[in-house]
Formats: structure tokens, sequence, C-alpha cells
């Protein structure tokens, strides 16, 4: 069977109150609309248009290398945004899904479900529903005494009667291909709201004697649309929970999900243990029995396995197996940890090349740097990489050993087995084996303190 999905995101989402379309607005780090899209084609959908208005062209940029996007000018209602897809979609045969871009706890599971329905029954048209205890706002789904579809009714245009019924249209539904945009393009806008409504498309195919089900969908969260920024931190919590789950579900401890912030995608090895107040950001990876936390914030970070992570920022770069950083460690973008090493307290890392096995314990600022294997970075140590114009590089041999509080200024390269004296302030290269040191030579005056007594007096 050949599946179709059509994202309907072209409403501006006023109560968003945000210059940005409510659509790229994100949840667990992802922007609703590749929720959606990450459910319709989990469904089984090979073709996915999103019809755009508000802010149409970041919609597209976002979305470009997985969806197709047509414009819709004018909101002129639903079904006049789902016509826009018609040209797209004219020579497509098979079923077409259409959903809302702003419903982003949708799984992939229940729009398989309504596939399923909808093959089973042979209905032209099949929509998502729910039963919900407060039905305001959502489109009543009418039924006759048998339990047939027979229209839906928006609320604005719903009698008494009508308004008293539980079951809503969810605004995701399953449409045979054949003459939909046909019968789309005969609607009319009569309602209260002066829009060609896509819930008229069911009264007239049940008029003219199609067949039109109805599945009310199991967990009725799924169908949540996003208006405001309330109801987005509403998903988010949904959503953060499930995505934690899946985690623990996959063998990742973690201590306390109500204070753990796991973005969808984020993938954590078996035996891992997150601990309170923690970030994964972004397209996180980590190995096996990794130690996230307290109070880590890790975002697009590529760790190994068996890291430890106390306290710290770990930005865009990569750490390789057994690393242990922190506590108040930063490491900044572009950053290739190699096994072993030792990142500790108040060190800060920028595009800084580690080899294995090297330490940088504590107090010390390293960028632009590229440092060997088994080096050892003493307590204080800079690497002036900066001349106010200027970025350069340092570069370290392996098993070198620079003394506290030296000060690097780059460019400068000390070779393999060096070593630096504390407090030196290194200019020039140093050699291989070589002893650097650059600072003013210690005097000693003695009996300072009885001359200067006797000066006093
Ligand atoms: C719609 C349904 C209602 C259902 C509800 C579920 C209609 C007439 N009503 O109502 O039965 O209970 O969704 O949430 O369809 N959109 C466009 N272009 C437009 C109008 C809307 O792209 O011209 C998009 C919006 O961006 C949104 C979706 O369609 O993603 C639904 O539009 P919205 O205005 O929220 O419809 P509702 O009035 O909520
Ligand atoms: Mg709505």
């Amino acid at each position: 069977m050949s599946l179709a999905a059509v994202v309907l995101a072209a409403g501006k989402g006023t109560r968003m109150k945000s210059d940005l379309p409510k659509v790229l607005h994100k949840v667990c780090g992802l922007p609703m609309i590749n929720h959606v899209l990450n459910a319709v084609e989990g469904a089984g959908a090979d073709r996915m248009v999103a019809v755009v208005g508000f802010g149409g062209e970041l919609v597209a940029g976002e979305i470009r290398e997985r969806a197709e996007t047509v414009f819709q000018h004018n909101q002129l209602g639903t079904a006049h945004a789902l016509l826009q897809a018609a040209s797209s979609l004219r020579n497509f045969k098979g079923e077409i899904l259409v959903v809302c871009g702003d419903t982003p706890l949708i799984t992939a599971q229940t729009l398989q479900e309504l596939m399923a329905y909808h093959g089973q029954t042979g209905a032209r048209a099949t929509v998502l529903t729910a039963v919900l205890p407060d039905p305001g706002g959502y489109g009543r789904v009418i039924r006759d005494q048998n339990g047939n579809v027979m229209r839906i009714v928006e609320q604005k245009d719903a009698n008494a009667g009508e308004l008293a019924v539980k079951e809503i249209n969810t605004g995701i539904y399953c449409f045979n291909s054949k003459g939909l945009f046909a019968a789309l393009s005969d609607l009319t806008p009569d309602n209260a709201q002066h829009e060609y409504y896509l819930t008229d498309i069911i009264e007239s195919y049940v008029g003219s004697g199609d067949k039109v089900g109805a599945l009310p969908v199991v967990n009725a969260v799924e169908i949540m649309g996003i208006n405001d920024r309330c109801q987005m931190a509403e998903a988010e919590r949904v959503l953060r929970r499930r995505m934690l789950e899946k985690i623990m579900l996959s063998g990742v401890t973690v201590l306390d999900p109500s204070t753990t912030y796991v973005d969808s995608g984020v993938e954590i090895g078996r035996d891992s243990v997150i601990y309170p107040n923690t970030f994964l950001e972004g397209g996180c990876r980590t190995g096996e029995r990794c130690l996230l936390g307290p109070g880590a914030h890790l975002t697009d970070a590529t760790l190994g396995s068996d890291v430890t992570v106390r306290y710290s920022v770990v930005d865009g770069s990569e750490v390789a197996d057994g690393c242990i950083i922190g506590p108040y460690a930063y490491i900044r973008p572009g950053c290739e940890l190699g096994r072993k090493v030792k990142v500790g307290d108040f060190v800060e890392l920028k595009k800084a090349k580690i080899g294995d096995g090297s330490k940088v314990p504590h107090l010390s600022y390293v960028g632009d740097a590229v440092l060997g294997i088994g080096v050892n970075i003493g307590a204080g140590t800079i690497t002036c990489n900066y001349d106010g114009v200027n970025k350069w590089p340092t570069l370290i041999g392996d098993d070198a050993f620079i003394g506290s509080n030296t000060n690097l200024v780059a460019p400068v390269r000390v070779g393999e087995g060096a070593v630096t004296g504390a407090g030196s302030t290194i200019t020039k290269d140093v050699p291989p084996g070589a002893l650097g040191v650059a600072r003013g030579r210690q005097q000693n005056i003695l009996d300072w303190k009885k001359r200067m007594r006797a000066g006093k007096e």
C-alpha cells in the first residue's frame, strides 16, 4: 500500500505570542513538526507534504531534507489547506494521512492502528477521534443510532445536543486519494467561521453513499494540540517522560526522572547511570557504563564507555573511553579527548585535542591546542592562544610536563618529554627533553625583617 502524509501547518499560532511559527517551537529539543514527521514516517509514509503559511520559508528550511512544502498564502480553513497539496499529490494513488503540525505527541503506532482500521473497513475516509471528559473547543463527531459516523460539527456551529457529545475530532484522518481533491474543491464556507472546513468532507462522503469510519484513540494525550506555551510545557513533560522510559527500559538507571532532561534522539549506553539535574541535549551519544551528573549538561557530545561527567558542561566534543570530567569543567566545541583523559575542576577546554592518558587536573585554560599522550598540565596553566587579532595553536608532545602556572604564548611548541618550570611564560619552543624556564630568578635578602625594624626605629 502506498502512503502519503500531509501535515497542516500554515496557522500562525497566535496564542504562542511569538515571532517563530508555532510548529518550529521545540519540544524535547526538536521542533514540533519534526515529531509529527517522525510519527508519520514511522507509520510508513513514503511521501510527506507540509502545508505552510505563516513563517513558511522558515518551516520549509527546517524540514527541507525530509518533506516537500506547499504554501497556503491565505488561511481559509483546513479543507483549503489540504487542497494546496493537490498539485504535489496529483498523480499519487493510495492512502493519504492528514495530520496537524502542532500535535507532537502523536505516535507512529496510533497512526498505524488508524491505517489498519481504515484498511479493514475499506472506508473512503477514516477519522481518528477521542473521547474527552471536557470536549470544549473541538469538533464533535455525530453518529447515528447504529453508531455510523454522519458528520463532524464544529463547536461554533453546534447546537446544545451536539455540544454534549464527548467524542471529538482529533484533526487526524486517513483518506483514499481517489476523488479526494475533487471533493475538497466542492466544499463551501457556509458556516460560523466562513472557512473551508475539512470536516465537511465527512458529511459529503456520507451523502454520496461512501463509507466513512471513525476510530477512537486509546490514549487521548497523544492528540493534544499545542496552542500556547502552557500546553507546550505539558507536552514537554509527557514527551520527556516517554523518552526517559525508553532509556530506562533500554538498561539505563535514571535516579530522578523529574530532574533529568533528555532530548529525543539522544542515545545512552546500557548500565549507564544518570544522576539528578542532568541535561542531555541535541545529538548526544554515550557508550556503556557512563556516570552522568549530578549537574551534567551535555549538548551534541559523543562519549565512549566508562566516562564520568560530574557537574560539568560538554558541548560539541568527543570523549573517548574511561575519561573523567569534572567537577566544574567546561568543555567547549571542537574538543577530542583520547582514552582515560582527566579534565578536572575549573578547567576550560576549547578546540583541544588531548592524547590518551593525559591530565589537565585543575584550574587551566587549554584552547587551540594539541596534546600528545601522557601529558601532565600543572594547575593554573594557560594557553595564550589569542593575540587580539588571531588565534594560534599550542602543540605539546607526548609525556611533556607543564609546570604549574605556565603561560604558553602561542604559537608555541613544547617537545616530547620536555618540562616547563612552574610560573614560566613560555614564548619560544621548548625542544624535546629540555627544561624551559622563563621567570625571574629568586633572590633571598637575608635578615630582611630585622633590618626593616631597625630602619623604622
Ligand atoms: C480543527 C477541526 C476540529 C478538530 C480540531 C482538532 C476543522 C474545521 N476543524 O479545528 O474539528 O477538533 O482541528 O485540533 O478542521 N490550518 C492550516 N490552514 C488553515 C487552517 C488551519 O494550515 O487555513 C492548520 C493549522 O495550522 C493547524 C490545523 O490546520 O495545524 C488545524 O487548524 P485549527 O485552526 O487549529 O483548527 P481547529 O479550529 O482547532
Ligand atoms: Mg486547533
